[in-house]
């Protein structure tokens, strides 16, 4: 080939590689697409007893049958290999390993998560295990869940349980999935399970789920094998001032404190944000801090789990009208402790079907941020879009949104990791259709369709596309 040749051939097809090792991976969940809530001896979670509430979840909906994960695993495992991925993120369900949240173990729990590693080990596929995944068993939720304390130990000891299992296979080990959903959703804004709106439960949940992970981490510690990779996953978010006024700067700053430095403060530095602690003060005197919780829950992890959807912006509330819904397009003001001054103006941008605005830029500013005032090895744990799709005659589901939204935030994470960022491997949200939460089957976030009628699995367009990435570790600039 002569120089010009080579060089037209390299402009012509221009392409941004990802370092080598690159985990390309996908995500789920248990409770969205396992089923089988009542088989093989699994206890009732904090899910079941949410989505069966009437009012609760879109279209009356519940995660009883979800995509039937729990049948089909080999199948869907196959449909991994088939695309080319190489580590798959799922989370454990508590309720089916220990179906009263503590005590007696149930063999037979174990035993599913144990068959789908080794599946997935025979495909070369590497397993990334989230132990919460927000399915607290409904037995802790009875003694107060994430609000009393003792669930923190629970938990360690949880964990303990599944490392024993799986420990000489799993490598990666997840503590808490987006622990500010869990306690803000769950226990402030009421859009999740359990579906309280108490501030004070919120801060104190949070506290509560810091604690589960450090003393989590500490006891992994001592069970897995020392190559294990331990890892929190956040959901950090990116908050947009509406406009540089010094008021609508500070309302940002509020979000930035009670959705990252609450959490990323204590885990990095082993202290909560001042600022934080004062303007929740209203809401709680912070006595669920004991002596030494703290340097607990700065106990080193080694990776930080980063899962990004969108940014939000946030404005000053001067106090009538809406104060709109967040970024998440979940939360609204009352999810925000001791904020009543905030305020979600409407974005003017490119939104998907969660009404969630795209902006891969703000990705690349979050990574930047994270690598300055957090520094650690990063996983993107989750990123992904919901958009409404339709099944064509033959069979096809064409989805060009997903796939330019996938494209475009791999662009703005291929610049960050050109900028110095150290990201270790990017997981798609998610592998197949599922139950997402408050919404129900009326989102979907799948590269693969799943028809909820008959369980038939379609790889969409961005399923083919996203293959494509992984195999060739590129992406077209
Ligand atoms: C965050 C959560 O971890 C996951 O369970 C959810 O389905 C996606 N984001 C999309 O909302």
């Amino acid at each position: 080939m002569t120089q010009i040749e080579e060089r037209d051939q390299v402009e012509s097809r221009p392409t941004l590689r990802f370092p080598d090792r690159f985990v390309w991976g996908v995500a789920t969940s248990a409770y969205q697409i396992e089923g089988a809530v009542a088989e093989d001896g699994r206890g009732p979670s904090i899910w079941d007893t949410f989505s069966h509430t009437p009012g609760k979840v879109v279209g009356g909906d519940t995660g009883d049958v979800a995509a039937d994960h729990y049948h089909r695993y080999v199948g869907d495992v196959r449909l991994m290999a088939d695309l080319g991925v190489t580590s798959y993120r799922f989370s454990v369900a508590w309720p089916r390993i220990l179906p009263s949240g503590s005590g007696a173990v149930n063999r037979a729990g174990l035993d599913f998560y144990s068959r789908l590693v080794d599946e997935l080990l025979n495909h070369g596929i590497t397993p990334a295990l989230t132990l919460y995944h927000w399915d607290l068993p409904q037995a802790l939720q009875d003694q107060g869940g994430w609000t009393n304390r003792a669930t923190a130990q629970r938990f360690a000891e949880y964990a303990v349980v599944v490392a024993r299992e799986l420990g000489d296979r799993v490598n990666f080990w997840i503590t808490l999935n987006e622990p500010w959903c869990a306690a803000f959703l769950g226990y402030g804004a009421g859009v999740h399970a359990p579906g309280h709106t108490d501030s004070a439960e919120a801060l104190t949940a949070a506290h509560h789920l810091l604690l589960a992970h450090g003393l989590a981490v500490q006891a992994l510690g001592s069970v897995l094998p020392p190559d294990c990779q331990m890892a929190i996953t956040l959901n950090p978010a990116v908050a947009r001032p509406a406009s540089l006024a010094e008021e609508d700067v500070a309302a940002a700053r509020k979000v930035d404190g009670l959705q990252n430095r609450l959490w990323l403060d204590p885990l990095f530095h082993g202290t909560y944000p001042q600022d934080v602690v004062n303007f929740t003060s209203k809401v709680t005197d912070w006595s669920f801090v004991r002596d030494n919780d703290l340097a607990v829950i700065a106990t080193p992890f080694d990776i930080l789990g980063v899962n990004y959807y969108n940014p939000v912006i946030v404005g000053h509330y001067a106090g009538s009208g809406s104060r709109g819904r967040d970024g998440h397009g979940q939360g609204t003001g009352e999810t925000w402790p001791g904020c009543p001054d905030i305020q979600f103006p409407e974005w003017p941008f490119r939104r998907t079907a969660m009404g969630w605005p795209i902006d891969p830029s703000g990705l690349y500013e979050l990574l930047i941020r994270l690598n300055r005032d957090y520094p650690r090895p990063i996983m993107i744990t989750e990123n992904g879009a919901a958009f409404d799709d339709v099944v064509t005659d033959n069979n096809r589901v064409r989805d060009p949104a997903r796939a330019a939204y996938i494209q475009e935030h791999l662009a703005a994470l291929h610049q960050a990791i050109a900028d110095g960022v150290d990201v270790r491997g990017y997981y798609l949200w998610s592998l197949i259709d599922n139950f997402e939460w408050a919404y129900g089957y009326s989102r979907r976030f799948g590269i693969v369709y799943v028809d909820f009628e008959t369980q038939e699995r379609i790889i969409k367009d961005s399923g083919y596309f996203y293959s494509l990435v992984a195999r060739t570790n590129t992406i077209a600039a």
